[in-house]
């Protein structure tokens, strides 16, 4: 192999190693029609809706509690230990998914609940969605996580976010 492939080759194998969460534009050329996806607000790159998506799924209203439940923060780790912590991490780095700081201020809660719970038909239909599988290059499998595990999840990434 000559210099000249040798670059290109890790050209493309740097791509794909920062294909996911790292400060690259949205692919807004891909996106479906009607999607209309704004830079991202923080240092991930991961691209977010710009009419604050809900998503898809049953979560249209979802009540926050101040401050935060403790009991429902113990039971999202215990969650994240062993179903989610093998492809996220909890800074902002890319593991196999994007890293979940700042997951709170990218998504509404709703999405969030949705996105877990109903995942292959977020991933099919959601615009940021799929944005980000464009970017991750692999399909989060479903959970199956209850509703009551979700929202368990969505306090434990607050806590990880510092709200309060
Ligand atoms: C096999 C790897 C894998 C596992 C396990 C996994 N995820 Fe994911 N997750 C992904 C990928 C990949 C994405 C990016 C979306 C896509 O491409 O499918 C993602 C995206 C997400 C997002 C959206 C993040 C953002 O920045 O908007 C949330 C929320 C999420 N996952 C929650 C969870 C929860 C909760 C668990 C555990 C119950 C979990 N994931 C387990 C791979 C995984």
């Amino acid at each position: 192999m000559n210099r000249k492939h040798l670059l290109v080759v890790i050209a493309i194998i740097s791509a794909f190693i920062y294909s996911c969460g790292s400060n690259q534009q949205p692919s807004a050329n891909n996106a479906p029609a009607n999607a209309t996806l704004k830079e991202p607000g923080d240092s991930t790159g991961i691209p977010v809706t710009s009419d604050d998506s809900k998503g898809k799924g049953k979560f249209t209203d979802i009540k926050l509690s101040h401050p935060l439940d403790q009991k429902l923060i113990a039971s999202g780790k215990t969650i994240y230990d062993v179903k989610c912590n093998a492809c996220h991490k909890l800074t902002d780095e890319k593991l196999v998914g994007p890293g979940w700081k700042g997951v709170t201020d990218r998504r509404k809660p709703e999405w969030i609940m949705n996105f877990v719970t109903n995942t292959d038909e977020m991933i099919d239909k959601d615009p940021a969605a799929q944005a980000m599988l464009e970017k991750c290059m692999v399909r989060m499998p479903n959970q199956h996580l209850s509703d009551e595990d979700a929202r368990s999840i969505l306090e434990f990434m607050r806590n990880n976010d510092g709200k309060n």
